[in-house]
């Protein structure tokens, strides 16, 4: 029987090169209205990307003003959406445009809703509490090909006060429109392409192994997994393969999807922790933790495993072998103790594994989230 929901409120525009056209074709969100552009900053004003954009948005709409915060650390904090959210109440503006990569758009969209609902804003972090329909409508353009926020419900955030790393979420939280232009992908260094890819496949391999798994989100897996298997390979070799960096901008947004409707398993509820305590990227965590996860799900998923294993063209001996193969073939072949974790601090990074640890059946195996942190740690 096959039976599921799926939900996007979001108009895409994807391509390489047409950011203009589609902005040209959503006007009717900025014209005439006070923007805040929530962007990450350096490098985008180095290769001339955040200049152009301003230029765009300035011709389609003289009189708006645009107002820039470029202050998001690669792990969004509670604090910096606090504060551009306050610059937002002060401008008057009405739309958010999140530029760059998940960080600042998983930012900009907590700060359509901070801007909406200051007073709230913490509650929505720190107690769960859904957006309000009062939350600014938001555009996203990403840079990078990896998170899929430009699709997804949630903005990951962490505050290092209350130490957390958790999501707000909430329909009102998924972009108006998202403009995926592959070609802000193009600049992207060769380690960041490697790590957000990965972060890509892991959308792809957890969403279809999730409980919450269907039929239409697995076909999405399916695609989003055999792109990433030939196209990062083919990006390790040559960093300006064009049709590389579009095909992995295209799994990139469509994982997005499923991270909306489906979402992801026990890696990415463990990475949090490890990117709060080691200020290391998402894609980092998740590498580490990969060959370790992937070995044990095989005991709850071997169908699954399997079937990810044979589209990636993956033949070792063993699911965590087949994994640090393909690490080492991309050059990302991590271990916790790398990051500088302490050994005697997993147990503690165990218990701050938070959020829907059941979408994962490997969750019901006891002891599963500490023996997966101890077999990545060297
Ligand atoms: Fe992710």
């Amino acid at each position: 029987m096959i039976e599921f929901s799926m939900e996007l409120s979001t108009k895409i525009y994807f391509g390489t090169g047409i950011t203009k056209e589609a902005l040209e074709k959503e006007k009717r969100w900025f014209d005439k209205k006070n923007i805040l552009l929530i962007t990450t900053g350096r490098s985008l004003i180095k290769y001339g990307y955040l200049e152009r954009l301003e230029q765009i948005l300035k011709k389609l709409s003289p009189c708006s003003r645009i107002v820039i915060y470029d202050k998001i650390s690669p792990n969004p904090r509670l604090s910096e959406v606090r504060e551009a959210s306050e610059l937002g109440i002060e401008n008057d503006v009405q739309i958010v445009i999140g530029f760059g990569g998940g960080s600042a758009l998983d930012a900009a969209k907590a700060v359509a809703a901070g801007v909406a609902d200051i007073d709230l804003l913490e509650n929505f972090l720190l107690k769960g509490l859904e957006p309000t329909e009062k939350t600014l409508p938001m555009i996203a353009i990403p840079t990078t090909a990896g998170t899929g926020s430009e699709l997804s419900k949630a903005a990951i955030l962490s505050s290092h006060e209350h130490h957390i790393k958790s999501g707000i979420r909430g329909k009102y939280m998924q972009p108006k429109v998202a403009i995926v232009d592959a070609v802000y992908t193009w600049s992207v260094p060769e380690r960041i392409t490697m790590e957000t890819g990965f972060d890509v496949l892991a959308h792809a391999a957890e969403s279809y192994v999730a409980v919450k798994a269907n039929l239409f989100s697995e076909m999405l897996s399916e695609k989003a997994i055999k792109i990433v298997g030939k196209s990062l390979s083919t990006l390790k070799k040559d960093l300006d393969d064009h049709e590389a960096r579009e095909q992995m901008a295209f799994a990139s947004m469509i994982m997005g999807m499923n991270l909306a409707n489906v979402g992801t398993a026990l890696p990415h509820r463990m990475q949090y922790p490890i990117g709060i305590e080691t200020d290391t990227s998402h894609g980092a965590g998740l590498i580490a933790l990969y060959p370790s996860w992937i070995q044990h799900e095989q005991e709850v998923n071997p169908q699954k495993v399997r079937t990810i294993l044979e589209w990636l063209g993956l033949k070792s001996a063993s699911a965590s072998d087949a994994f640090k193969d393909l690490q080492e073939q991309w050059d990302i072949s991590y271990t916790l103790q790398a990051f500088g974790i302490e050994k005697n601090r997993l147990n503690t990074l165990a218990e701050q594994v938070t959020g829907n640890v059941g979408n994962d059946k490997l969750a019901n195996c006891s002891g599963i989230i500490n023996t997966i942190l101890e077999e990545s740690f060297s």
